[in-house]
């Protein structure tokens, strides 16, 4: 009898733990939608002013375009870093060739960039786009040169250009 009474608690005890379990998942799963914030975060936000909204001009494409430009996004992020990589060892031919191959203006790039830009109505999406491309050849020619400077001041002035178009709009 004794022994059937402490079962009895055990499985109560451990159903509730059970549930409790379940309770913090749920929690943790509002939290990763972001309808909760764990008091840390709502400290650094308040920091900053509270939280504000994200007011950026939204770019009406598909998800799926979405996901392949955020794809190629990432794909350029890869090129800033071996153009860094290749004027960090001093390999100039390197860096002209990846900036000029990877990242040049060209009638490719044109096509994607208006492409986008017909697709959003965003008039200036494009030169955006060709104002990075562009940068990208003026650092070629600078390290085709043998100007590391002028080509690391020009891989400033390109990434300054990248966010330009991230500040303006988002997805
Ligand atoms: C003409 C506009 C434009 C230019 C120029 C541009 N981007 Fe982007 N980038 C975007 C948009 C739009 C997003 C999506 C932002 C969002 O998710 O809200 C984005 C997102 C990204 C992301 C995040 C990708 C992800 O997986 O979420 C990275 C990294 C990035 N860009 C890198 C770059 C780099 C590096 C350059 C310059 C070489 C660059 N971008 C130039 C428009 C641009």
């Amino acid at each position: 009898m004794k022994r059937a009474l402490i079962s009895a608690v055990a499985v109560t005890l451990l159903s509730a733990g059970i549930a409790f379990a379940e309770e913090k998942g749920h929690e943790h799963g509002k939290m990763m939608e972001g309808q909760q914030m764990p008091p840390e975060m709502m400290e650094m936000m308040k920091k900053q002013g509270g939280p504000k909204p994200d007011n950026r001009t939204e770019l009406k494409i598909p998800a799926p375009i979405k996901v392949m430009q955020k794809g190629m996004m990432r794909q350029h992020m890869d090129t800033v870093a071996e153009i860094t990589t290749a004027l960090a060892a001093n390999d100039l031919n390197k860096a002209a060739e990846v900036a000029k191959i990877k990242l040049g203006w060209n009638q490719e790039e044109e096509k994607r960039c208006s492409m986008v830009e017909k697709m959003t109505g965003e008039a200036d999406f494009t030169s955006f786009g060709k104002a990075v491309h562009q940068k990208a050849d003026e650092l070629a020619d600078a390290a085709k040169a043998g100007n590391r400077d002028k080509a690391l001041t020009a891989l400033a002035e390109l990434m300054t250009n990248c966010n330009a178009c991230h500040k303006k709009f988002r997805h």
